[in-house]
């Protein structure tokens, strides 16, 4: 993009923001520069100035980058061809997605239902579950499951539930990672409840469970006649250097449900995809819960081709790799460098997060390593933690720059 097509397009995006979107989204990007994107290509964002930023936030997102040429190109095809469906004639494009879907999907999770976000996958689990009776929910805290109403009641986050209040009833939050506190919830519901759990919690600051964790609330759901739903819209899709992060505890859930890498970072796009049985209720009457741009043939074009490209492209294990080696060179880093108040640097594949006991301490290096040229994400559920999620694409000038700006960032905190 030339600089006068960029200028003529930017304008005055702060003012019409404060106008538009509100006094406290324009003191958020005021606070954060006021830079403006306007173009994204692999790890790297633009902005109106001519600067660009390594991408290792996008809260998940870009596993494949920003425009991967593949689903890029599949979508640019299908925008060509037929953008939105009849919804009532058949559709290839979905049935294609949704047979990719299912086949990478652990056990026998086949059946599909496309949705527009993650939370809305959220909603369609919490339907399904009380389509079976299931009226208990059993949250963890600080689990993070998108905002709607439905959602938020099992985001148990009393920052975003309080001002919302009364919620869907019946939920319960236990303690994430204690199967004592989830077998005590449970066995208290008579096989009325559903489970829902991250395999990793993302939002609530890269919390990662006992070893075995999912394992045992996969044991404790069959005790129960409990539904189990597993939130993977964060850790799927080879975001963890697994396909799931339910892999590495062997567990095949009633419904996985899977978002963010799925769009391609490209068209939103989110998906449950739950076994035969789960999916009963929605499979006799298919009109029971749809929405009208669920599952559009230009979002399943992304998905489809999203999913053909992490498989072709080996993303999963290089996403392994790389996080690996980004967790390792900044825990060396931290232990060079030892900064005031740090607690932990973890994380498993490209979700890593870096705890401080100050939140001031990540508000602060969120803002260095902005000024360094990289993107981080705070993270919504745990105000202690910075985030990185980084595509699987970053090179070996991205890996130096990363952290030559991550080292930099630190020593000016
Ligand atoms: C684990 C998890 N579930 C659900 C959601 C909600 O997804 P969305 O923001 O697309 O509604 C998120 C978003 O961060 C998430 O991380």
């Amino acid at each position: 993009m030339t600089r006068a097509c960029a200028d003529a397009e930017v304008g005055d995006v702060l003012g019409t923001y404060r106008r538009h979107f509100g006094g406290g989204r324009a003191a958020v990007g005021q606070f954060l520069g006021g830079l403006v994107e306007i173009a994204s290509h692999g790890a790297w964002i633009e902005v109106d100035d001519g600067r660009r930023y390594l991408d290792c936030g996008g809260y998940g997102v870009f596993i494949l980058g920003h425009r991967h040429p593949r689903v890029v190109d599949a979508v640019h095809r299908q925008l060509d061809r037929r953008p939105l469906a009849s919804r009532t004639l058949l559709d290839p494009v979905a049935a294609e997605a949704a047979a990719a879907l299912a086949q990478v999907s652990p056990g026998d999770l086949d059946l599909v239902h496309f949705v527009n976000s993650g939370a809305e996958a959220t909603e369609t689990a919490l339907k399904l579950a009380r389509a079976h009776g299931k009226t208990t929910v059993i949250t963890t805290r600080s689990g993070f499951h998108g905002k709607t109403l439905g959602a938020l009641s099992v985001t148990a986050n009393p920052t975003y539930q309080d001002p919302f209040r009364p919620l869907l009833p019946g939920v319960v939050a236990v303690g994430y990672g204690d199967l004592e506190q989830m077998s005590a919830a449970l066995s208290a519901t008579n096989g009325t409840a559903a489970v829902i759990v991250e395999p990793v919690q993302g939002e609530g600051g890269v919390v990662l469970p006992p070893a075995g964790y999912l394992h045992g609330v996969a044991r404790l759901c069959r005790a129960n006649d409990a539904l189990l739903i597993v939130d993977e819209i964060q850790t799927g899709m080879g975001r963890l250097g697994t396909w799931w992060g339910i892999e590495t505890d062997g567990v095949v859930p009633d419904m996985l449900l899977v978002g963010k890498g799925l769009s391609g970072g490209v068209v939103p796009v989110a998906a449950l995809v739950a076994s035969p049985q789960a999916y009963a209720p929605f499979a006799a009457d298919p009109y029971l819960h749809t929405s009208t741009f669920a599952g559009s043939p230009l979002a399943c074009a992304a998905a489809k081709t999203a999913i053909d490209t992490i498989r072709d492209e080996r993303i999963v294990d290089r996403a392994a790799l790389l996080g690996r080696r980004l967790l390792a060179g900044m825990r060396q880093i931290c232990d060079r460098q030892r900064p005031h108040g740090l607690v932990e640097v973890r994380g498993r594949g490209l979700l890593i997060g870096i705890e401080f006991a100050d939140p001031g301490a990540v508000g602060e290096l969120a803002l260095q390593m902005l000024e360094r040229g990289v993107l981080s994400c705070l993270s919504l559920n745990s105000a202690r933690v910075l985030r990185f999620t980084p595509p699987a694409v970053l090179d070996e000038l991205d890996i130096e720059y990363f952290f030559h700006a991550f080292s930099a960032a630190l020593a000016a905190i």
